[in-house]
């Protein structure tokens, strides 16, 4: 099967109880599918809205963390004595304080480090944390905090990891598992009946997060109940994490997310600093608030694993695939992560013959993490230049040599029936929209400024599921409120969520109050992330919508004397589909008003069995390149995306740009450099490290919806967007690249520097 990506942390799924009412597909929509802005746009635009790191308790210390300063050592002792005299420091908590020594990195069901390890793994590892009455107090205190280190040798680099004698992440080398190895066919028959092979390896840099929201939480005791506000993408598994570490009933923990200012992936494990913002929170009696300052993001949150992709890849004459051997390796950093990029080159293409692995190091580096897509970005940077490669190898245009050689089933065996899959019509109508043959047609391949054109594609390999649970309640007035557990990580989810209770009961948007992401009142959903929120989610609000009509309508139909079949609801009336004489306002239902609300419980359906479910996309560009300053400019982008069902065209606009925003910052400006001497991150600000800006993302950009609803994957037809939305970008920038320079630069990120060096070899070959 494909990549297991499991946002359920702790063990199997749960059940997924049946729906008292079914809610078929739309047959036509008025709110589904438009353009709406955010329904907490206001809160969000005017600062009233209250982010974790807006909230500030009565009596509440703040807290600071003293982070190891070498990228391998023994910490040998530490001495809080100057700390914990200073002025305005209620606690200083270290390995040897009670109660810390709380297994950490789990993988596979085994832990490898602890809240503070004996042995620090990377620049940026925690080593002790503070609580005073303000912030520059806990960090002057963390300063004043003496640690005794045993320096060790370190390795950062993934190649010299594995190589003999190199410095021991952990004990048992530094291999992360088994490499992960995918075959079918015969590799050696399939390259012997190719015309054409290319073979290249290709580099993708370490990519960090980098959400505005910094890291952090505030914790809060009462007696032995403890309350989180906390910057993250699931509430549920921050719970069972805190439930586990205190040992505490789950029904003593209160986890609050309502907002959340973007994670990526990197918001989708339970931090240490929320666990130590707790611990110190219980000792003083008092509120604790840690948010990392932005530093701290950059080297101890996660990245995106850099990666080294060798592909070869053949073709017969006319242009059909016949082998693909794919090879790469990534660092995980200090702990356990599968830094794997094969899928794409697994199962984009039709092709018989297939040998991939993913090798996976250990470096003593911070962790990777889940990062938008994880492993597909890079995969694509391989794969798709390789295909364009190979299609001028042939001489058939890339476009039509991807139609060719696409895959329309799931090559496993026995191979799968995608549910739905429109890439051929990605590929065709988002060439059509951008213009591909007269941007071909403009290319300039000689002077200063060269202009090319390129595009990619990709699937993601992944679509959610059970469980979720949804709960609307319509009020005797026509107004509704919408109880949903899914964190809304800055995507809109709120927003479509409303927008089906108003398609399906006829309340206006405006009139739906949304309650999300709340332990303690809200519904259970899996943590927002793997482009599944929408998926997962709209299915179970859909449910819950559809069970308070069918309750009203059974009211209104004894009202009316009528069969509640007959009953419709139009513009907030139920309406008799028969009689047009015979229909009453909705809050003119007596049962609603003598009830005072209705109520209806949602629940997702399990997803079908035997079929795959992928979301997928192509992504076109035309770039200028200037050869004597090796700049970039992105002129034009389209994304054409199938995602199934088109919920919010607004927002749905939103995450394919924002994507591709992400994905030029892999392609050309960003990159986590580590000095080779300290192993410390060297540019863990935003100055250094480049996120794109406005002046770097394309001077115009399109979406292009393909909005064919899946209807054999759940009720709403809907699949997720989030991360297709930046897989194929940076491969389309470097196939323009190339096509306008005639060369193809194969390390990430595109920088000048990277340009300039790719044009001055080429004038010494001419
Ligand atoms: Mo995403 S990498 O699942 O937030």
């Amino acid at each position: 099967m494909t990549d297991r990506h499991d946002y359920h942390v702790n063990g199997p799924l749960p059940e997924t109880p049946d729906n008292d009412a079914t809610a078929g597909a739309w047959p036509k929509t008025t709110v589904i599918g438009s353009r709406r802005s955010r329904v907490d746009a206001y809160e969000r635009v005017s600062g009233t809205a209250v982010y974790p790191h807006d909230v500030s308790l009565p009596g509440m210390l703040h807290g600071a963390i003293l982070r190891c300063p070498h990228a391998h050592a023994k910490v040998l002792s530490i001495d809080t004595t100057a700390a914990e005299k200073m002025a305005g420091v209620h606690a200083v908590i270290t390995r040897a304080t009670p109660g810390t020594d709380i297994p950490w990195y789990e993988r596979g069901g085994t832990f490898s480090s602890t809240l503070f390890d004996a042995t620090c793994r990377y620049a940026g590892e925690e080593v002790a944390a503070v609580a005073a009455e303000t912030p520059l107090q806990a960090a002057d205190a963390v300063r004043a905090i003496e640690v005794t280190y045993e320096v060790l040798p370190f390795v950062i680099d993934d190649a010299e990891a594995l190589a003999p004698g190199a410095p021991a992440v952990h004990d048992g080398g530094n291999m992360v598992g088994e490499p992960r190895l995918r075959e079918r066919g015969d590799l050696a028959a399939g390259f012997g009946e190719a015309d054409a092979v290319v073979e290249r390896t290709y580099r993708t840099e370490c990519q960090i997060h980098a959400p505005m929201e910094p890291h952090g939480s505030v914790a809060r005791w009462d007696g032995n109940r403890l309350t989180v506000w906390d910057s993250t993408q699931g509430v549920f598994p921050v719970q069972e994490t805190l439930a586990r570490v205190f040992a505490l009933p789950m029904s003593n923990i209160r986890v609050i997310g309502h907002y959340m200012g973007g994670g990526f992936g990197a918001k989708l494990e339970t931090g240490k600093y929320t666990v130590m913002a707790a611990i110190m929170a219980r000792m003083t009696a008092r509120p604790v608030k840690i948010f990392l300052p932005r530093e701290d993001c950059f080297t101890a949150t996660g990245n995106r694993p850099a990666n080294t992709m060798t592909i070869k890849i053949g073709a017969r004459s006319d242009g059909t695939l016949t082998a693909i051997d794919y090879h790469s390796l990534g660092a995980a950093g200090a702990y356990a992560y599968g830094a794997d990029t094969s899928s794409l080159a697994v199962y984009l293409y039709r092709c018989p013959n297939l040998r991939a692995e993913d090798v996976t190091v250990y470096t003593n580096a911070g962790k990777a993490r889940p990062m938008r897509a994880p492993g597909f970005p890079q995969g694509a940077w391989a794969l798709e230049q390789a295909m364009n490669e190979l299609a001028a190898k042939v001489g058939i245009d890339p476009i039509a040599f991807r139609l060719q050689n696409l895959a329309t089933e799931l090559q496993s065996d026995p191979p799968m029936p995608y549910t739905s899959y429109q890439l051929a019509a990605c590929l065709e109508n988002g060439a059509a929209a951008f213009g591909w043959q007269e941007a071909a047609e403009r290319r300039v391949t000689e002077g200063d400024i060269r202009r090319g054109v390129g595009a990619a594609a990709c699937f993601w390999g992944y679509a959610g599921g059970p469980p979720s649970t949804v709960v609307v309640k319509l009020f005797a007035d026509g107004s509704a409120n919408l109880n949903l557990g899914a964190s809304d990580i800055g995507t809109g989810t709120k927003t479509w969520a409303a927008m089906i209770v108003a398609e399906e009961l006829g309340v206006p948007v405006d009139r739906i109050q949304v309650e999300n992401a709340d332990t303690a009142t809200g519904q259970y959903a899996t943590p927002s992330g793997g482009s599944k929120t929408v998926p997962s989610d709209s299915p179970a609000v859909l449910a819950a919508a559809a069970a308070v009509k069918r309750q009203l309508l059974g009211f209104a139909a004894e009202q009316l004397e009528v069969e509640p079949g007959d009953l419709e609801i139009r513009d907030g009336e139920v309406v008799s589909r028969s009689d047009g004489e015979k229909h009453l306002a909705v809050t003119a239902v007596e049962m609603l008003g003598r009830r005072g609300l209705i109520m209806g419980t949602g629940y997702r359906d399990p997803n079908p069995e035997g079929s795959v479910t992928f979301p997928c996309a192509a992504q076109f560009c035309e770039v200028e390149v200037d050869t004597r300053t090796g700049e970039i400019r992105i002129l034009r982008f389209l994304g054409a995306h199938d995602s199934g069902r088109v919920l919010n065209r607004l927002t749905f606009d939103n995450q394919v740009f924002g994507g591709m925003a992400m994905g030029i910052g892999l392609g050309v400006t960003e990159e986590r450099v580590l000095d080779r001497r300290t192993g410390r991150m060297v540019n863990a600000n935003f100055h250094d490290y480049k996120v794109p800006t406005i002046l770097d993302v394309a001077d115009s950009h399109a979406c292009l919806a393909i909005d064919v609803p899946d209807e054999a994957f759940n009720s709403t037809g809907t699949k997720g967007l989030g991360e297709p939305a930046t897989i194929p970008t940076a491969a389309a920038i470097a196939n323009a690249v190339a096509d306008a320079l005639g060369i193809r630069v194969t390390a990430a990120p595109l920088t000048p520097r990277a340009i300039l060096e790719a044009v001055g070899s080429q004038g010494k070959e001419a």
